[in-house]
């Protein structure tokens, strides 16, 4: 094999660019695979604007959404094949804390993440341990399947919020991650409401057949409770980071409500808790996702029960991977997927 291989390195705030770096064989347990397609999210972006400098060493290769083939295995590695189409849940537990101990390795108290703490899929080989993998099905459409992990995450956050076919629910945030849980909330047989503030994310969630609302000038817990005789939404997924989301997810919720909360607020928020109290409301905290979501993501994705691939505004090669991170950063793009094939034999 070829010693080196063209990866996207973040180096310091503003600089994510392609570069040919070194490349290394699997070890034992470990199977190399090429990533086809590699999506770009809102962490990834943290990484380039520099705000997670404190936990990622530079210079490092980035990036965790992944599909790809299977390219090299490692001695004692068996059950794979090279070619074999998989995605990566790029979790790497030290299975021995006391919280992987009772069963929630998904959050061990040590977690590697695989594209943060240690090198990613931006590139044309990725090498990851063995137990990472999960098979898509042949004929999956790729650019479909490298939308897997944060439709993982979504899987993950409709089955914390105990949602049933019949109840409502309210998504507020339609990036991404939002617009996915509200079309597997939608697949569970939810009727769903999504408030965003983006006309181009409101427009994509009514394309994709979604009732939407618009935070400035659309009151979500007066339409919820229309719609729901009074009583308001069973459950709220917060997914937009922010004060005012959380606040309207709050006040969209009837009694006994469950709130999910999926975005990161990484500062305190000031919250009216008298409602908790008064409602008897629930805060259900979300964070990736069990193996068991990513397989439920991959029967959906590949029966083509979910439109993700709707989702996808840009595809950009490798190569221009700086592009890929400036037109997130402009504004205007939903999901940006990186063609890591090699080119010429894409
Ligand atoms: N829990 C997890 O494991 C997990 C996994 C992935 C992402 N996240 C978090 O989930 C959130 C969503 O991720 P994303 O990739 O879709 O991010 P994103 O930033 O693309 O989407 C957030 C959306 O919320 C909208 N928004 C802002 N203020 C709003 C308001 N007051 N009301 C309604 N919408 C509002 C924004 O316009 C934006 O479209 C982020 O906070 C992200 O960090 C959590
Ligand atoms: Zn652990």
């Amino acid at each position: 094999m070829s010693a080196t291989h063209l990866a996207a390195r973040y180096h310091r705030a503003g600089d994510v660019h392609a570069e040919r770096v070194e490349r290394r064989e699997p070890r034992a347990g470990e199977v190399e695979i090429a990533p086809l397609f590699t999506g770009i999210c809102g962490t990834d972006l943290h990484i380039a604007a520099g705000h997670m400098d404190a936990r990622v060493s530079t210079p490092a290769v980035i990036g965790h959404e992944t599909v790809g083939t299977v390219s090299a295995l490692g001695e004692g590695v068996s059950g794979w094949s090279v070619g074999d189409l998989v995605t990566v849940v790029p979790l790497r537990p030290d299975s021995t804390c006391a919280t992987c101990r009772n069963g929630f390795s998904h959050v061990c108290d040590h977690l590697d993440f695989l594209g943060i703490d240690s090198p990613g899929a931006l590139a044309e080989h990725w090498v990851v341990p063995e137990h990472t993998l999960v098979r898509v099905p042949d004929g999956t459409d790729p650019r479909d399947a490298a939308l897997l992990e944060p439709t993982s995450v979504a899987v993950h956050d409709v089955r914390r919020s105990r949602l049933q076919a019949g109840e409502f629910a309210a998504v507020v945030g339609g990036g991404p991650v939002g617009l996915l849980i509200a079309l597997v909330a939608r697949r569970t047989g939810a009727e769903v409401v999504l408030s965003e503030p983006d006309p181009t994310r409101r427009d994509l969630a009514a394309k994709l057949g979604l009732e939407v609302v618009d935070p400035v000038t659309q009151d979500l817990s007066a339409l919820t409770r229309e719609r729901t005789g009074g009583a308001g939404a069973a459950v709220a997924f917060e997914v937009s980071g922010s004060a005012p989301g959380l606040t309207a997810a709050i006040g969209a919720l009837a009694v006994r409500g469950r709130l999910c909360l999926v975005g990161i607020h990484a500062a305190p928020r000031e919250i009216d808790l008298h409602p908790f109290f008064w409602r008897e409301l629930e805060l259900l905290g979300a964070r990736l996702y069990e193996r068991g979501d990513v397989e439920e993501a991959v029967r959906l994705v590949a029966a083509g029960e979910l439109p993700v691939a709707d989702l996808v505004s840009h595809v950009l090669p490798l190569s221009r991977v700086d592009e890929a991170f400036a037109a997130l950063a402009e504004g205007g793009a939903v999901k940006v997927l990186v063609d890591c094939r090699p080119e010429g034999r894409a």
